[in-house]
């Protein structure tokens, strides 16, 4: 069975279990689950039952399929997502976005986690990812291409909606939430980065780096849908001297943060549907 197909037959089965399709997918990032309790549920689909799907592994990654509304906004959304260090292939990471857009979603939202590199972040700051340079060992459209799901050359000039960005920031401002903007880097991990990397990661052009995300948005942008997407600076990279990391203290500074992107994000996602 090729993609295409996949897709379809996931799609069936999950039209079969919902009423209401879609128009903004929203994908979480570690620790950063707690949007999902702002959705009024029409279904949760576990991953387990949905054919095709991949299982999820990591701690602090619910494995579940969310469908509802926030507001007026019907979604579908995400809890935990697939990583490319835990072994999937990068069709099995972006195959979730792939299903969404069959479903009917227009615009795909994303959040990570994410260590800082510019001297101007904090741990517990918001990014507005502006842009992101990928640097995953493979290309999650490497292969033959079906025209059906996208162009073989996509455009990657502008993968992150600017309108999305300035109705965030402004949401942002009436919360009284501070946000910062920058650009996001991919790699695979899962080792967090040496103080040399995270040196360099700045020295290219980095704001931020993380192990998500950049497939994804790959994906949703070869497929026409809208991206936006945020990070949670859990660590800081740059220093004077060497700073442990676990994913321990990712996750709680994910945690401590996660109510003021949930914040944005239901604002945001109501916003697109009006
Ligand atoms: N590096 C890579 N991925 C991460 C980091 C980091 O410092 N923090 C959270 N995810």
């Amino acid at each position: 069975m090729n993609l295409f197909e996949k897709i379809e037959e996931t799609s069936a089965y999950i039209r079969g279990q919902i009423k209401e399709t879609p128009t903004v997918g929203i994908i979480l990032g570690s620790g950063l689950s707690g949007l999902a309790n702002l959705i009024e549920k029409e279904a949760t689909l576990h991953y387990s039952d949905i054919p095709h799907f991949p299982v999820s592994t990591v701690k602090g990654h619910g494995g579940e399929l969310i469908f509802g509304r926030i507001g007026n906004c019907r979604v579908a959304l995400m809890s935990g997502r697939f990583h490319y260090y835990e072994g999937y292939s990068m069709e099995a990471v972006t195959f979730p976005v792939r299903v969404m857009k069959a479903l009917g979603v227009e615009t795909l939202v994303l959040s990570n986690a994410a260590g800082g590199m510019n001297r101007g972040f904090g741990i517990g700051d918001l990014m507005l990812i502006t842009d992101h340079i990928n640097l995953f060992p493979e290309h999650p459209l490497r292969g033959p291409n079906d025209e059906r799901l996208g162009t073989r050359f996509p455009d990657m000039s502008q993968p992150y909606d600017l309108e999305l960005i300035a109705m965030a920031k402004d949401i942002a401002g009436n919360l009284s939430i501070p946000v910062q903007s920058g650009v996001y880097i991919g790699l695979q991990g899962p080792t967090f980065e040496t103080p040399a990397e995270y040196r360099w990661l700045h020295v290219i052009g980095g704001d931020a780096v993380g192990m998500s995300t950049v497939p994804e948005v790959i994906v949703a942008r070869h497929g026409g849908m809208r991206v936006f997407a945020m990070s949670v600076i859990t660590d800081i990279g740059i220093s004077d001297t060497p700073v442990t990391i676990t994913h321990e203290e990712v996750l709680e500074a994910a945690n401590a943060a996660a109510p003021k992107m949930a914040a944005i994000v239901a604002e945001l996602v109501q916003k697109i549907s009006a």
